[in-house]
Parts: structure tokens; sequence; C-alpha cells
């Protein structure tokens, strides 16, 4: 029972700023990247990465990752990404070997997710769920509007139940024949899926909730460098 993980790590990170593509940033000196591959291989069932690089940055990629000591039974594939996440998560389980029955879906932008969480879930889809996902209970209230202009109010629709809700992490874990058929069965409008496990949703598959972590947070504007950069000084200490 072999075990992937596919890690995106096309995207720009526009929310970020400007500068190199956001996995390529460094986070202590480190590049992203480098902590999101490391954070899949220390799971012992993880036997195969495959990174997802920026479409002109497989090179790039591939030289990060001779540099930087990684365990040795774990393998890596680097691939070209798309325009979006969608695409670009295609294109890396397009690249999985024929061995592989189960996968991981990690952001780079998720770089020190625990190998707790990890190993979870993918325990979870040892155990036969088709499609698993971390997640945490929500502390802010969410409400649903009606998205009107830039900075203007907005009316809102409705405000959801907040114990009944979760902020969703990854990795998501899949039985890889499910995940496939979700890539190929399932049309998505306009930027394309941010979330694997909501495509599986829609092929009619179930898909299970496990306890995520508050360092699975997701790498999105500048505030969350300084957070990412925080977590590691504490490990290290
Ligand atoms: N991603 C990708 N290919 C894309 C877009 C996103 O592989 N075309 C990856 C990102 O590299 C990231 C993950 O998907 O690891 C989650 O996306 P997000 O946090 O939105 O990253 P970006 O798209 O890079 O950021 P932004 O939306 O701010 O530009
Ligand atoms: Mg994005």
């Amino acid at each position: 029972y072999r075990t992937a993980a596919v890690i995106p790590a096309a995207g720009r990170g526009v929310r970020l700023g400007p500068g190199a593509p956001k996995a390529l940033r460094a986070l202590n000196g480190t590049p992203m990247l480098i902590h999101a591959v490391r954070a899949m291989a220390a799971s012992r069932h993880v036997s195969l990465v495959v990174v997802v690089a920026p479409p002109d940055g497989a090179p790039e990629v591939r030289n990060l990752l001779a540099e930087h000591a990684l365990p040795e039974r774990t393998d890596f594939v680097v691939v070209p990404g798309g325009e979006t996440r969608q695409e670009s998560v295609k294109r890396g389980l397009d690249a999985l070997p024929d061995s592989i029955s189960a996968v991981l879906v990690h952001d780079a932008a998720r770089p020190l997710v625990p190998v707790d969480t990890v190993d979870s879930v993918v325990d979870a889809v040892r155990e036969g769920a088709p499609a698993v996902v971390p997640a945490l209970p929500l502390a802010d209230t969410v409400k649903e509007v009606e998205p009107g202009a830039p900075g203007a109010p907005e009316p809102v629709l409705s405000t959801p139940v907040r114990a009944r809700l979760r902020a969703v992490q990854t990795p998501q874990g899949f039985d890889r024949d499910t995940l496939v058929r979700a890539h190929e069965q399932v049309a998505v409008s306009g930027e394309g899926a941010t979330d694997d496990a909501g495509m599986v949703e829609q092929l009619g598959a179930p898909v299970v909730v496990v306890p995520g972590h508050e360092e699975a947070f997701k790498v999105t504007r500048p505030l969350d460098l300084v957070l990412a950069e925080a977590v590691l000084a504490r490990r290290r200490a």
C-alpha cells in the first residue's frame, strides 16, 4: 500500500506581495517548499513526493531538492504546474507511478504541518476512507454575503452556525482512484477548485474530517510569514 504526496507549489503568491514565487520564498533561510517537502517526507508512510513547480521553475526546484538533505527512503519527482491550483494538482497526479494507491495533496504554502497530522490523515485513508481532510473549528463567526465592489458595504445573506463549520487544511488524503476520477469527471468553473476534497464531494463519494493543527496554517499574507518564522524559532528553542 504505497502513499505519495503531491505538493502543488506553482502559485505566484499574489496576496503575499511582490517577490519570488511564494513556495520559493525563505522561512528562516530555507525555502518554504523545502519545509513542506520535509513535512511530507517525515511521515514513514510517504514513499514518493511529487513537487509541482512554478511553470518555468522545475529545474530550479530540482536543484533545491538536490541541495537540501532529505530522507533516503523518499523518492522525488518534479513536474511543472499549471494556471490554477486544480490544474497543478492534476499534473502531479499524472506523474504518479502505477504502484501508488493512496495520495496526499499538500499545499507548499503550509510548510509547518506536524507529522502527527500527516499520519492521522494517512491512517484514515488506510482504514478505508476515500477522502480525508484535516480541519479545525473556527474562531471567527462566518457570514455569507452578496459580494459587491471592493470596499463597498455588502448585504449579509446568512450566518451559518459556527459550531458546525470547519476550516480545512492540507494534507488532504485520498484513495488514488477516487481523486483521479474526481479530476476527470468533475467540472469546476472559474479559477478552479481550491479544495481537492470538494471535487470528491461532487462525485458523491464520502469525505471525512479529522482534527487539523494550528501549525498547518496557510502562509497567505505577509503577517503569516511573521507567524511561520516565530513557530520555527520556537521549535528550535
Ligand atoms: N498553486 C499551484 N498552482 C497554481 C496556483 C496555486 O500549485 N496555479 C499552489 C500554491 O503554490 C500553494 C497552493 O496551491 O502551495 C495553495 O494556493 P495559494 O495559497 O492560493 O497560493 P498562491 O496561489 O501562490 O497565492 P495567491 O492566491 O495569493 O496568488
Ligand atoms: Mg491562489
